[in-house]
């Protein structure tokens, strides 16, 4: 929707480029937050203004790109698929209860906890164990280490 670089896209011109996409005919899209060219990142410091926060404490959290979600659905008729710091069974649930977003997406949950989704099918709700540090990415892309979760 928005670049994370000071220079990049803004929200603006990420709201023509989500009509578009959605006049092309694709079924749905993710709000997310890009990273026009992650060369360019020097520094990943607090993670802050970066599709990877960290710092998702409590509940109230969750979600931090919902807003931009809301913005989007009064402006395409597609389904929306919201990513970005979603952690909690029951904030999913009642998000896509209240019609905030079709779909949710998962990223850092999935690689500390690949069975994640079928302990919520099993009843055992509680939430994911990431805890958003980001040492997966940090590995990754500085060392070039295997994805995978490295909280010890
Ligand atoms: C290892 C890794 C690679 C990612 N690669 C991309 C990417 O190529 N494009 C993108 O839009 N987002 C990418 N993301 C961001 C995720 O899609 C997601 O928006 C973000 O991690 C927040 O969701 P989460 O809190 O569930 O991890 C990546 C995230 C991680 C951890
Ligand atoms: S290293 Fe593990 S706990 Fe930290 S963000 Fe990555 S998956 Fe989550």
């Amino acid at each position: 929707m928005q670049d994370a670089l000071k220079d990049g896209l803004l929200f603006s011109e990420g709201e023509i480029v989500v009509q578009m996409l959605a006049a092309c005919g694709y079924d749905a899209l993710e709000i997310s937050q890009g990273l026009q060219d992650i060369g360019r990142v020097t520094s990943f410091g607090d993670w802050s203004g970066t599709p990877m926060r960290s710092k998702i404490n409590k509940i109230t959290d969750e979600g931090y790109f919902r807003s931009w979600c809301h913005e989007i659905k009064q402006v395409i008729a597609k389904p929306t698929i919201l990513t970005g710091g979603l952690r909690s069974y029951e904030f999913m649930t009642n998000i896509i209860e209240n019609k905030e977003t079709d779909l949710v997406g998962l990223c850092r949950p999935l690689i500390r906890e690949l069975n994640l989704i079928s302990r919520w099918q099993g009843r055992d709700y509680r939430k994911a164990t990431c805890i958003s540090c980001n040492k997966c990415i940090t590995e990754l892309l500085l060392k070039g280490l295997l994805l995978e979760c490295y909280l010890t």
